[in-house]
């Protein structure tokens, strides 16, 4: 029976592991080998790691690997990417080096502004609350002046703030849209931290404005938070060359490039293809997001709520023949920094920045959105050529041998072997069975 705990969080990381393995793994000794197995052996670098999350048990690996022979605005890249799966790395390096050759990457920056809401109840009459917004502005900009500081003195801090009213969707619903600057940073804890004191102000004097007290209405916060929908924090990245450079081996440049399109159409007429097609964007835009330190999660939800702004979900790239030329585009959201958070804590990706040459934020953004358009014209490319499996499952070998314990020996062997024939679990089972026996 397992039994319930108080103060867990108290325990020595020894004695979590412990309790663990009483209550959840059977005392079972080599569980706890492999949870100790992936401490770092310099209890520094672990410490650091221990002190990111709460209860911190062990480290959970991920392949760190690069993507070298980016082009971007006429400048070489090699992405560094986090991921586990086999064919991400492989897909973007082809991506890269086909592109190189045909004039490279363009990226530039849209804009980079960011966005959170006051939002709260309001039951009395629109014009006394209009009124006082405005008669509040002042006082809700001043109150957070030391929060804005330093933000302020290096270019940025609040921008607006504005009165919205959705009561028509929600009875009672108001909110306040803040949008900022936040430079290098991210942006979440500052955003968060200045709605919150004006979140405060705002109740408070609220609660002296005489029309308010008056009609006995007064506005209820209900929660001050920042939005990871930043539709204006957008980028855009490009590739085009002459139809005729996309040439393959059984397709003419101009058959690739009409197939190309018409598997991007299908992507914006259909849900259930623009889900997947996107998903292989974020394969890409994960993989280096997560390298450099920053949310995946809030890059995730505001890219796909934009796929989704015209009221249907679609893809989230683009492409067209026009007077010989193909061009290939991607246009996203992307609220990410190059300062703050783990950005600069995590060893690793400090060295991810030093790979990409210190960016800032705004040629972060622009590597980050060709990472994803790479990914998708690796993964189309092979979709309306020779199929997403052939390469795939090369990549997966490494895997499936290691799940059938290989040696060393065996998986070489294995891998000459596959060059020419199709992988699949039983082909890596019969191959193991023949060689063994
Ligand atoms: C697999 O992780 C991603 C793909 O499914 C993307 C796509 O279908 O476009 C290959």
């Amino acid at each position: 029976m397992v039994q319930a705990i108080s103060g867990f969080s108290k325990k020595s990381k020894s004695e979590k592991i412990q309790w663990l393995a009483e209550n959840f793994l059977q005392n079972n000794a080599q569980a706890i080998d492999v949870l100790k197995g992936y401490w770092h052996p310099d209890q520094a670098t672990q410490q650091l790691h221990d002190d990111f999350i709460e209860n911190p048990l062990s480290n959970y690996y991920l392949p760190f690997a690069i993507a070298p022979n980016f082009l971007i605005n006429g400048n070489l890249y090699a992405l560094p990417m986090v991921t586990e799966e086999s064919s991400v790395v492989a897909a973007a390096s082809n991506a890269a080096k086909f592109w190189m050759h045909r004039g490279g990457f363009k990226a530039e920056v849209i804009s980079t502004e960011k966005n959170g809401q006051i939002h709260f109840n309001f039951h009395g009459k629109e014009k006394t609350l209009e009124t006082f917004f405005e008669s509040v502005k002042t006082q809700l900009r001043e109150s957070i002046s030391d929060i804005e500081k330093s933000m302020r003195a290096r270019g940025g801090g609040l921008i607006s703030l504005s009165l919205m009213d959705k009561s028509h969707i929600l009875d009672g619903y108001y909110y306040i849209h803040a949008t900022f600057e936040t430079l290098d940073a991210m942006g979440a804890n500052f955003i968060n931290s200045c709605l919150e004191k004006m979140a405060h102000t705002f109740g408070e004097r609220a609660l002296q404005y005489p029309p308010f007290v008056e009609e006995q209405q007064f506005p209820e916060v209900v929660m001050s938070i920042l939005s990871n929908y930043v539709p204006e924090c957008l980028v855009r990245a490009e590739v085009n060359c002459q139809v005729e450079k996309l040439e393959t081996k059984n397709l003419s440049g101009k058959q690739f490039a009409q197939k190309f399109i018409r598997a991007i159409d299908i992507a914006k007429s259909e849900t259930r293809r623009a889900v997947t097609h996107n998903k292989g964007i974020m394969n890409g835009i994960d993989a280096v997001v997560l390298a450099t330190g920053n949310d995946f999660r809030a890059v995730e939800a505001g890219v796909h709520a934009y796929a989704s702004r015209n009221s249907y979900y679609g893809s989230l790239t683009h492409a067209k023949i026009e007077d010989g030329i193909f061009t290939f585009w991607i246009e996203i959201p992307l609220a990410v920094g190059t300062v703050g958070g783990l950005t600069s804590l995590h060893p690793l990706t400090k060295i991810a920045f030093q790979i990409l040459q210190n960016p800032d934020a705004k040629e972060l953004m622009k590597i980050i959105a060709v990472a994803g358009l790479a990914q998708n014209f690796a993964a189309l490319r092979s979709l309306v050529t020779t199929g997403i499996q052939k390469g795939h499952m090369k990549m997966h070998l490494m895997n499936i041998l290691n799940q059938l314990h290989a040696t060393k020996e065996e998986k070489e062997k294995a891998m000459e072997y596959f060059v020419t024939k199709p992988v699949s679990h039983s082909a890596a089972e019969d191959f193991l069975k023949k060689l063994r026996s």
